[in-house]
């Protein structure tokens, strides 16, 4: 590419050369926004738009490393995961990155409702039952210019279980879309269909609260997570999996023996394959972020929780940060708007901008702090085209193709679809 006059704050700059802008980028002094001359058409045209300047605002420094996909998941019912990843979202929007949010949870989507999109027009529904051939074609806009939703089927039967095909064909698809982050919502607990989005993902990022049952139950994600990598990776390795499924088969919350133990009993019989797995060991960082925190003390539990992922998985866990328990957070779910942008000054927001920018971009300093206050000013100005719904205002929210139709007691402007809680009660 040869070297490339721009227009920042309406004024002519440069030349640059490739090398020079992604500099500037890192730094904040370059976006997508800025105009870039084209030498073809001879037109200022946004850097956002020109395909061969898309390396420049990466979020990770080569193509190699860059991760694109990143599953938002933990065990634990109800700690904040599909909050977060709205969030998340319009907080890396803000930043110009080109975001889609998907709602994985096969079992109960809601991240439409938290996002404040009642009725959407294309579902995974239409994805999973051919109606629409591509992840692009069931892609929706959001009222965040660079933010995109792909929703779930709310309650459907027969999608909390698809044909493994059907996530195959998701899996695959899902690096084709064109973003710089791409961000899966999980649905609860360790189940296949969860887990195998979460290690299909570029990044997994684990999310729970302070409290011990969701600790407990997030440790657990992440070792069956881990294991079921390794029975895949071992599928036709009989030795390896028996040694695998006797850990798999373990207590929950228990372990038989510690991720050290069982690589020295592999290696005994297959040296190769003990090697192979250091280097899954080492190729796999999940992030961490302790949710709904009260206090200083519970702060200090996602290092307790990276301690006990290292010496009893070898599983090195990145603590990112965490978002304080906060009030705003609930009352932006009644009003349907996700809570950086309903309140971009209370502590969830902040502490999630700080998230953002610290732990996911990894700026820190004096960058990390300009970034910062970049996502809450920029996330203020979105706030005022976004719109507020007021639940008791607005007619029925849910879906007829839901499975508890004839049952809901929410269908007269009632709450997000939380209804599915009670999944226990209808199967009796
Ligand atoms: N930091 C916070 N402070 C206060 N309340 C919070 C916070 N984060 C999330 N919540 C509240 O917790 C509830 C559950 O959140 P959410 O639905 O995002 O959890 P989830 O992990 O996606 O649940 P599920 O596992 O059922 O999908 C919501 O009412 C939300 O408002
Ligand atoms: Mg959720």
């Amino acid at each position: 590419m040869s070297e490339l006059f721009v227009k920042i704050n309406n004024q002519e700059k440069g030349p640059f050369s490739t090398k020079e802008l992604k500099r500037l980028a890192a730094n904040g002094e370059f976006s997508r926004k800025d105009l870039v001359f084209h030498e073809d058409t001879q037109e200022w045209i946004e850097a956002g738009q020109l395909d061969n300047l898309g390396e420049i605002f990466s979020p990770l420094e080569t193509a190699e490393t860059r991760k694109i996909v990143y599953a938002i998941g933990g065990g634990k019912g109800g700690v904040g995961k599909t909050s977060l990843t709205a969030s998340l979202g319009i907080g890396l929007a803000a930043l110009d990155y080109n975001v889609v949010t998907i709602d994985a949870d096969l079992g109960g989507a809601n991240l439409h409702t938290c996002m404040g999109i009642l009725d959407p027009e294309y579902t995974f529904y239409h994805f999973y039952t051919m109606q629409r051939d591509s992840l692009n074609d069931i892609m929706l806009d959001t009222p965040v210019k660079n933010l995109k939703l792909i929703s779930g089927a709310c309650g459907t039967l027969g999608l909390a279980n698809p044909q493994y095909f059907q996530k195959l064909r998701f899996i695959n698809q899902l690096r084709e879309l064109n973003a710089d982050f791409i961000l899966l919502d999980l649905g609860a607990g360790s189940s296949y269909n969860v887990i195998d989005f979460f290690i299909a993902a570029d990044q997994g990022i684990l999310v729970t609260t302070p409290d011990p049952m969701a600790i407990q139950e997030t440790f657990n994600f992440l070792k069956v997570a881990f294991l079921r990598k390794l029975v895949r990776e071992f599928k036709n390795n009989t030795l390896v999996l028996e040694i695998l499924e006797r850990e798999m088969d373990a207590k929950r919350g228990r372990m038989n023996s510690t991720m050290v133990d069982i690589i020295q009993e592999i290696e005994k019989g297959d040296q190769e394959s003990a090697g192979k797995i250091n280097t899954f060991l080492s190729e796999f960082k999940p992030l961490l972020i302790l949710n709904m925190v009260h206090s200083n003390e519970e702060i200090k539990e996602g290092d307790t929780f990276k301690t006990a992922a290292k010496e009893l998985l070898s599983i090195d866990v990145n603590y990112i940060g965490y978002i304080e328990y906060d009030d705003n957070v609930r009352k932006s779910i009644k009003e349907l708007r996700p809570f950086i942008l309903d309140n971009p000054k209370s502590k969830a927001s902040k502490s999630l901008a700080r998230l953002i920018t610290s732990g996911l971009l990894k700026k820190d300093g004096w960058k990390g702090f300009r970034e910062k206050h970049r996502v809450i000013k920029n996330v203020a100005l979105d706030a005022e085209e976004y719109p507020k719904t007021n639940l008791r205002d607005s007619s029925t929210i849910c879906s007829i193709n839901c499975m508890y139709w004839g049952d809901c007691e929410y269908q007269e402007g009632g709450l997000p679809c939380s209804i599915r809680h009670l999944d226990p009660i209808f199967k009796k």
